[in-house]
């Protein structure tokens, strides 16, 4: 049960919860009713929640050890694991994932605080001595203040992922979580002040994206910025970082491929490609949404994946279903206008609409669905549906593959099914996407595994060590050192 004082949240600045009379209601997905209301910020809130972010930067944060930040990102980690059950009910409630998956979010999100937190530790510059009298060495500095723009589909996951190495390097941070699934973050800022993170260095600011999230673009106060969310909208929030000239993480999603080889082997891949475009209903940035195959393995895993589909329980996500609905009628009306595209023009191996009965009647459900015989024109080969829809395509020659693999204007993750370990490291170099996964998907949540999208699929390292360096910046001292000759 979710207690009543959960189920008003208000914006947390400078520590503080904002009061306000301006709400947006928050729907469970499973049934279409609103179980909270969280603040309808705005241009002004945004304002203040940067002021007090400077503020703590110039006061505290910047001058706090990295022992220190490190000791906090511990504790909030720590703090998210004590209340590991309760924050997964409310992001299942939030999002319609099924418990177990938005247990794991939980699990996920503690870890980049104690990653971040116990990496930050060991950062340092260099020293550089180009010639016999200059010492010169680099500094790692934070930005100051950061704007993060974070989806609806893993929420308090992604959340972590971007704020985490942030607060880790001494940046005080505003975030702005998704409209349709703000329920987690406004709790993180909770858990934080708890965990001793001093006030104003994470602010929490719920709204709409062209309010809330324009108003943080735009501000003149903003450092840096980093978005995870739709191409479209990433353009915008690149063009506004453009006229303040700061720097944007775009985490922007994909078309992920998986390819797979004669000689692939059926017992491990069917499961992990079932998995990686079922999982929260395949809305996921890097979901393996299109099957490439050797045409002489083509039934014969069709097949497979059509029973395994065909198997796949659908539900509310608190009964802990194999795959719950998506997030919104929106997101429902966007898949299903996909799936008409490819009823008329693809062959539908299994799904292909919405699930029948009752139970499904309110909630925003579509059937986990296999499109065969999908040609590289079609939309549906190359835009992102962000739901539970696998695309098979067949080749007959692995260039042919690759090319198919090649045609989408994204590079987020591949998939590639082989047991030849030199065919397997060919396509690992071949192929442009930021991951690649070698008879594998998605593993295991990746928290040290650096993630950036190649061509259109965003700009920017998340993840591992490399995002931490993502968050500071590179000052160069040079001393000339002939003092005594
Ligand atoms: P969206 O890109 O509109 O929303 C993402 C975030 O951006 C939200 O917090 C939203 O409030 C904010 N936002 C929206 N307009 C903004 C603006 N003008 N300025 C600043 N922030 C703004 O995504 P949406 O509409 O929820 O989903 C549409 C499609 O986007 C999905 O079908 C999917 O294809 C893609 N998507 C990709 C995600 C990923 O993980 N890469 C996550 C969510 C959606
Ligand atoms: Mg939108």
């Amino acid at each position: 049960m979710i207690e009543a004082e959960l189920l008003e949240r208000a914006a947390v600045i400078s520590g503080k919860k904002v009061p306000t009379d301006k709400w947006i209601d928050v729907i469970d997905p499973s049934n279409a009713l609103p179980f909270a209301r969280v603040a309808r910020c705005g241009a002004d809130q945004i304002a203040e929640a940067v002021e007090a972010a400077r503020q703590a930067y110039e006061t505290i944060w910047r001058f706090t050890n990295a022992a220190d930040r490190s000791r906090v990102c511990r504790r909030i980690a720590e703090g998210l694991r004590a209340e590991r059950s309760e924050l997964a009910h409310l992001e299942t409630l939030d999002t319609g994932k099924p418990i177990s998956q938005s247990l794991v979010d939980i699990d996920v999100a503690a870890r980049y605080f104690e990653f971040y937190g116990s990496a930050v530790e060991g950062l340092s510059g260099d020293a550089i001595l180009p010639e016999r009298d200059l010492l010169a060495f680099t500094l790692r500095e934070p930005y100051g203040v950061c704007g993060h723009i974070i989806p609806w589909n893993y929420p308090l996951q992604v959340a972590a992922r971007t704020v985490a190495p942030a607060l880790a390097t001494g940046n005080c941070c505003v975030l702005k979580p998704a409209e349709d699934a703000p329920m987690t973050s406004l709790r993180l800022a909770g858990i934080a002040i708890e965990a001793g993170l001093p006030a104003g260095v994470l602010n929490v600011v719920p709204g709409y994206g062209e309010e809330a999230g324009a108003a943080l673009t735009a501000h003149p106060g903003v450092d840096r910025l980093a978005f995870t969310g739709s191409r479209e909208i990433g353009e915008v929030v690149m063009t506004a970082a453009a006229r303040n000239i700061v720097p944007v993480t775009l985490e922007l999603g994909g078309k992920s491929p998986h390819i797979v080889l004669p000689d692939f082997d059926a017992e491990r891949a069917v499961p992990l490609i079932v998995e990686s475009i079922t999982e929260h209903a395949g809305q996921n940035c890097s979901a393996g949404s299109r099957l490439l195959v050797h045409r002489s393995v083509h039934s014969e895993l069709l097949s497979a994946l059509t029973e395994a589909f065909r198997s796949l329980h659908i539900g509310p996500g608190a009964t802990d279903p194999d795959m719950g609905p998506l997030i919104s009628a929106k997101q429902r009306d966007r898949v299903l206008g996909y799936l008409a595209e490819g009823r008329r023009d693809c062959v539908v191996s299994v799904g292909g609409g919405v699930p029948r009965g009752a139970e499904y009647a309110d909630g925003f459900y579509v059937e986990p669905t296999i499109l065969d015989q999908v040609t590289p024109a079609h939309t549906v080969f190359n835009e992102e549906i962000f739901g539970p829809v696998l695309c098979v395509s067949v080749f007959d020659s692995i260039e042919e593959g690759v090319e198919l693999a090649e045609q989408t204007t994204y590079g987020l993750a591949a998939g590639v099914w082989t047991s030849d370990v030199t065919t397997a490291h060919w396509l690992a170099q071949r192929l442009r996407a930021g991951q690649i996964f070698v008879n594998n998907y998605s593993a295991a949540g990746g928290v040290e595994l650096p993630f950036g999208g190649y061509k259109r699929s965003g700009i920017g390292i998340e993840k591992g060590l490399e995002a931490l360096r993502e968050y500071t910046r590179c000052k160069t001292v040079a001393m000339h050192t002939r003092a005594h000759a």
